[in-house]
């Protein structure tokens, strides 16, 4: 599904599972793409009384964007780098997070008993990843990254040794959510809800290896002065 093919006639569920990184976009907006999905976009837009214009420029943000500038990372400011992984990666984590939270224990509600150890292991998997990444950052927003921006990355080599390891139990959580999720592939029979959360899944984990390259390979050895 491209940008341009979106319009006021198209039906919201269609949009959700052709492309199901617009959910966020209906979420945001408490657009129903699930029960409510055979209503067309403009009447969605116009029953919760939001723009149908803004929602289309949203939309379109969402299916065209990709962070595509890593290499141009090494050798920037560590200050512009940091507001950077801030910006691109922090931020969208706490949109991100209690979203995917919620979806999923949605999915394990209903469809629960249709695999019911995989669904309770990526549920429980999860919700630890998430409590983790939450203090982490915080971590890093209060104590690490302010001692890069003051330039005392060099004496930071406690705290980037500690946030290398929890990268490494991030990363192995997030290879277990991928084991357990047949590499994020809904079973045929899997509903709107369960389609999009796999698809946030694996956007979830193609922006984390971006987050952790960008911190362990790019900016912890140069505050280090490696
Ligand atoms: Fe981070
Ligand atoms: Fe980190």
């Amino acid at each position: 599904m491209q940008a341009t093919e979106i319009t006021k006639e198209t039906p919201v569920g269609k949009l959700a599972a052709e492309a199901p990184a617009t959910t966020r976009v209906f979420a945001r907006h408490g657009i129903d793409y699930c029960c409510g999905g055979g209503v067309a976009l403009g009447a969605a837009c116009e029953a919760r009384g939001v723009a149908f214009d803004g929602v289309l420029a949203e939309l379109t943000d969402e299916l065209t964007a990709k962070d595509t500038d890593l290499k141009s990372w090494v050798g920037a400011p560590l200050e512009e780098l940091i507001d950077h992984i801030i910006e691109a990666f922090h931020r969208p984590l706490e949109e991100e997070l209690p979203r995917i939270d919620g979806m999923l224990r949605k999915v394990f509600e209903v469809h629960g008993d249709k695999d019911p150890e995989r669904l309770a292991e990526l549920v429980n998997t999860f919700s630890a990843l998430k409590a983790e990444l939450e203090q982490h950052m915080l971590k890093e927003e209060r104590i690490l990254f302010p001692l890069i921006r003051q330039g005392q990355g060099a004496m930071a080599g406690g705290p980037v040794h500690v946030m290398r390891l929890e990268h490494d139990g991030a990363g192995e959580a997030i290879a277990r959510l991928r084991a357990l999720t047949d590499d994020f592939t809904p079973p045929a029979e899997a509903c709107t809800t369960w389609r999009a959360l796999y698809h946030a899944l694996a956007e979830f984990e193609e922006a984390m290896h971006t987050h952790i390259h960008l911190e362990n390979n790019v900016l912890f050895p140069s505050a280090l002065g490696a």
